[in-house]
């Protein structure tokens, strides 16, 4: 019997992109929660280390968790679809998907290489679609999942020089509300988290020009940038038993920029 409605003990989870940033913030909440998570990246040694990590941090604190590890490349949908298949085959099924992996390319909108937009749209798009189209079933057969989409506080305010970033993370939030009008009466839950901005190697280029650091500092009520932790318990409580009437929804991680001007 489940004494928290927190709880994930039992439930299977893919977290795409875990190895470092927001998702390894997020696959180290769900496991601490009692979640099997399944790290995920594009390469075995960086996936390895990240699985290590995991289980030692885990271990320090005295908890015994299932740590699997897949690796596939996002923008590869046949040998991703593959890899997720043998995956759903040895956990016997995938309770939970957390569609993170992404990347960031910027330029201004008349000089945005076309396969530079191709590619943020397979990687921040295309991707969770096959993902989801993929795990749905067999959700709908246990007649429960849940779907975590990272989505960006640029579904809702955008810079410029983001355009296939900012187009790719809208089509994600309107996506979610698409797989919720077609799977919430077989009992999935299908919802986007938007972080602000948050300290990762994404924002690398970012991070290197003082007064933009100062400036996001300044523009975030909470007046810090955000950590990968932040997003752990939002990922905890959409992928547990606690937000099972929250669907189709994007909640905003990001300090409260979003909600001032
Ligand atoms: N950081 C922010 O401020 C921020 C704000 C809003 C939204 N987000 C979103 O949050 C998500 C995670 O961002 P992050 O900041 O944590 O990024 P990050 O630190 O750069 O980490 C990206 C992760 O995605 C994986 N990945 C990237 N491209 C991939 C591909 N083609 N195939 C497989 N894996 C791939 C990387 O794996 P490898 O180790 O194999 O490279 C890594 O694990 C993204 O969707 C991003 O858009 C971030």
């Amino acid at each position: 019997m489940r004494t928290s409605p927190f709880d994930l003990s039992g439930r299977r989870a893919l977290v795409t992109g875990s190895t470092r940033g927001i998702g390894a913030g997020i696959a180290e909440g769900l496991a601490r929660a009692g979640a099997h998570v399944a790290v995920h990246g594009r390469d075995e040694l960086g996936v390895k280390a990240a699985v290590n990590q995991l289980r030692n941090a885990l271990a320090d604190d005295g908890i015994e968790a299932l740590v699997d590890s897949v690796v596939f490349d996002v923008t590869d949908a046949e040998s991703m679809l593959s890899a997720v298949a043998r995956l759903e085959q040895d956990l016997g099924g995938i309770d939970i998907l957390v569609n993170n992996a992404g990347i960031q390319h910027r330029s201004a909108l008349v000089d945005f290489p076309l396969h530079a937009w191709q590619e943020v749209l397979s990687a921040n798009l295309t991707s969770c679609f096959l993902l989801a189209r993929q795990l749905a079933p067999g959700m709908i057969i246990r007649g429960r999942g849940k779907i975590i989409n990272i989505c960006s506080v640029q579904n809702r305010l955008v810079r410029g020089s983001t355009s296939a970033y900012a187009a790719a993370k809208a089509g994600l939030g309107a996506l979610g509300q698409v797989m919720c009008a077609e799977w919430a009466a077989a009992g999935i839950q299908i919802n986007g988290l938007a972080p602000g901005y948050i300290d990762t190697d994404l924002n690398t280029a970012l991070k290197q020009n003082p007064e933009m650091v100062d400036w996001i500092k300044s523009r975030t009520p909470a007046g810090r940038w955000g950590t990968p932790q932040d997003l752990a318990g939002p990922a905890v409580w959409l992928a547990s038993a606690a937000s099972d009437f929250v669907n189709g929804q994007v909640v905003f991680v990001d300090g409260g920029m979003t909600a001032v001007i």
